[in-house]
């Protein structure tokens, strides 16, 4: 794949504007890793930076010979130009928005993008590391595209369905984002887990769901992530899924969620997985108090019994925790606790412990210790 890496007005100066908001790296060191990024996953990448609207329009019609993908931050233009939304549209290269910034969070304004409409996926909010996601995004949609189907009137309920090779009926993974159920962090963060469980035979359904708005979202994220496992129902007899074979499979604060959607959802999983779950918010550590309490709102400690998996037990299905033993943000511990509790409350449970993986490996088919991890989704 050819992308070209497209930046708007005043992203020259990145690394001297506003370093407590953009970050301390230059635009050249932005490139620097997005060409590393693009040619580990086998693709060929060229950049081009512009302050002037009229340049990056010529860029991207220039595009149409030259590239099969754009990563485009259009800065300020984004909020504004109704021209360069027609020119992305008008030549049909699939393009991810990003922002560095976390535009949500700022001024009013900034929250419009008209130009993400015609864009296949924004990301924002993530530093400059949403360059890198934007490229893995391109990546994994050309290996295998999704089809987006709402499962709510949101725009955030909505799940990417990957069908199976072969013929059906195929078991189905649902997958569940992590992201400590803030803004930035959307359902991509899956995209790599989602199109190997799809090579190996298992249809995936990869959840989004309204997360922290700006406080206390549990019972939105947590009725989200349920009713998308339930509409399972009515999409599997047009996609051949086997309603019988379902597992949920959440990742972080992303296995909370899945761990209720397993429990309460109308279509019951036959099993739960959780990748480096919180699933013992009690006692996840102080490092963990303020997203937390924005997740649960105002007297939010006292919604534990309802919120924290490990106090809600039994689940009444077979569980898995798989967790990576270098993960320095969610430790190790809380999936041990959850087994011994769960096992306690007469559960089938297990615990899979993966020495090599990291916080993000557990979801990466790049990362060493994914076949250990791909094998505990599909219940090997
Ligand atoms: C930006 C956000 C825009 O609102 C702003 O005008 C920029 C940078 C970002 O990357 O966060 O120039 O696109």
């Amino acid at each position: 794949m050819r992308i070209l890496l497209l930046n708007g007005p005043n992203l020259n100066l990145l690394g001297r504007r506003a370093p407590e908001v953009y970050g301390s790296d230059t635009l050249e060191d932005v490139a620097e890793q997005c060409h590393a990024h693009a040619g580990r996953l086998g693709h060929r990448l060229e950049e081009f930076q512009s302050n002037h609207e009229g340049e990056l329009i010529d860029a991207i019609h220039a595009a149409r010979e030259t590239a099969d993908g754009i990563v485009f931050n259009p800065g300020a233009y984004s909020h504004t130009s109704y021209a360069l939304h027609d020119a992305i549209e008008a030549v049909g290269i699939p393009t991810v928005e990003i922002h560095i910034s976390n535009v949500r969070e700022r001024e009013p304004w900034r929250r419009i993008s008209v130009t993400e409409p015609a864009c296949v996926y924004q990301i924002f909010g993530r530093g400059v590391a949403g360059y890198l996601d934007a490229i893995s995004h391109l990546h994994y949609r050309k290996v295998h595209p999704p089809v987006t189907l709402p499962y709510g009137p949101h725009p955030d309920q909505v799940a990417d369905l990957r069908l199976a090779d072969g013929p059906g009926p195929h078991p189905v993974a649902v997958l569940v984002h992590g992201g400590g159920w803030t803004d930035p962090y959307t359902r991509d963060l899956m995209d790599g887990a989602a199109v190997d469980l799809a090579a190996r035979g298992t249809a995936t359904w990869n959840v989004e769901y309204r997360r922290i708005p700006p406080v206390g979202g549990w019972r939105d994220s947590m009725a989200d992530v349920s009713a998308a496992v339930g509409a399972l129902s009515s999409i599997s007899g047009d996609h051949g899924l086997d309603l019988d074979r379902v597992t949920v499979i959440g990742h972080s604060a992303g296995a909370q969620l899945g761990f209720f959607a397993a429990k309460n959802a109308s279509v019951r999983p036959a099993g739960f997985v959780a990748l480096a779950g919180m699933l013992d918010l009690g006692n996840a550590g102080s490092g963990f108090d303020e997203i937390i309490s924005a997740f649960l709102g105002d007297g939010g400690h006292a919604r534990l019994p309802v919120v924290d998996p490990i106090r809600a037990l039994p689940s009444g299905v077979p569980t898995v925790a798989v967790h990576g033993l270098m993960d320095r943000s969610v430790a190790p511990d809380q999936s041990r606790r959850f087994v011994e509790a769960a096992l306690a409350a007469g559960d089938r449970s297990r615990l899979v412990e993966v020495p090599e993986a990291d916080h993000m490996d557990v979801i990466s088919p790049l990362a060493a210790g994914w076949e250990e991890v791909a094998r505990a989704c599909l219940g090997i």
